[in-house]
């Protein structure tokens, strides 16, 4: 079956209010009429003024984090509840800066999933291998545990609100993209790892994007490969032209 195209942003930690606002505007301009699906990753401080910009169109409100905990005594944290009490509909979980900078392990990446699906949002569950682990030629092997570790419970009927972001960590923010032909064959094997999983149904169904520097000069080549089926776009989702001309890819 035919799988739609799922072009998100991450913003990370950029922008300031006046700036996310005019992103947002630009971007709901840019995008209207078009099919597939979109979404931008906010940071927090700015969700509720962006969620205002976006509610009515084509461009879903995204968190690039939330606790695995409901509310209550967690200084510091924002819960699930919080996000959709501002129109968050989905959220970024498991990034590989929150991984290796932060440090966060498999196991709370798939509290956070669990806690996310459980409480009605939709998870980009990113996974992806560090440039040592490439070259040790331990690329499937990484993106598998993270696979099985991240949606460890998580149950098939849930699978269809998670979306894969395969973003190889020396890609990221480098300007070093995987050639597209490594992308599709790791897409696949991350494609048949879900089918081991679940079902070949789950596998076929499943939205796996690729992101590591994926701009609009790559992004209609990496999308054209048969296993990726969208972007999770860093530094070009900063600029309404490079974020829009990567949705038009
Ligand atoms: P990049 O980031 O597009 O700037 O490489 C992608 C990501 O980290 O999600």
């Amino acid at each position: 079956m035919a799988r739609t195209t799922y072009i998100a942003g991450n913003w990370k930690m950029n922008t300031n209010k006046a700036d996310a606002l005019a992103l947002a505007k630009a971007l709901v301009e840019r995008l209207k009429g078009k099919g597939g699906t979109y979404m931008i990753g906010v940071p927090f401080v700015y969700l509720d003024a962006v969620g205002a910009v976006v509610k009515g169109s084509n461009i879903l409100l995204g968190a690039q984090d939330v606790a695995a905990t409901a509310n209550g005594a967690h200084t510091g944290e924002v819960s699930t509840a919080m996000l959709k009490d501002v129109g968050v509909t989905s959220v970024i979980l498991g990034h590989s800066e929150r991984r290796h900078e932060i440090g966060e392990s498999d196991e709370l990446i798939n509290k956070k999933v669990r806690r996310a699906l459980a409480d009605g949002l939709e998870v980009v569950l990113c996974i992806g291998e560090l440039l040592a682990e490439r070259e040790a030629g331990e690329a499937e092997q990484v993106c598998a545990f993270q696979l099985s570790a991240g949606l460890a419970g998580v149950t098939e009927a849930q699978l269809k609100r998670v979306t894969i972001a395969y973003e190889p960590v020396w890609a990221i923010g480098t300007g070093k993209t995987a050639t597209p032909a490594d992308a599709q064959a790791i897409h696949r094997f991350c494609r048949d790892h879900i089918a081991k999983l679940y079902s070949r149904q789950a596998a076929d169904d499943i939205i796996i994007q690729y992101g590591g520097s994926m701009k609009p000069e790559n992004a209609k080549e990496l999308l054209a490969q048969e296993d990726i089926d969208g972007g999770l776009i860093g530094g070009a989702s900063l600029k309404a032209d490079s974020f829009a001309a990567i949705c038009e890819a």
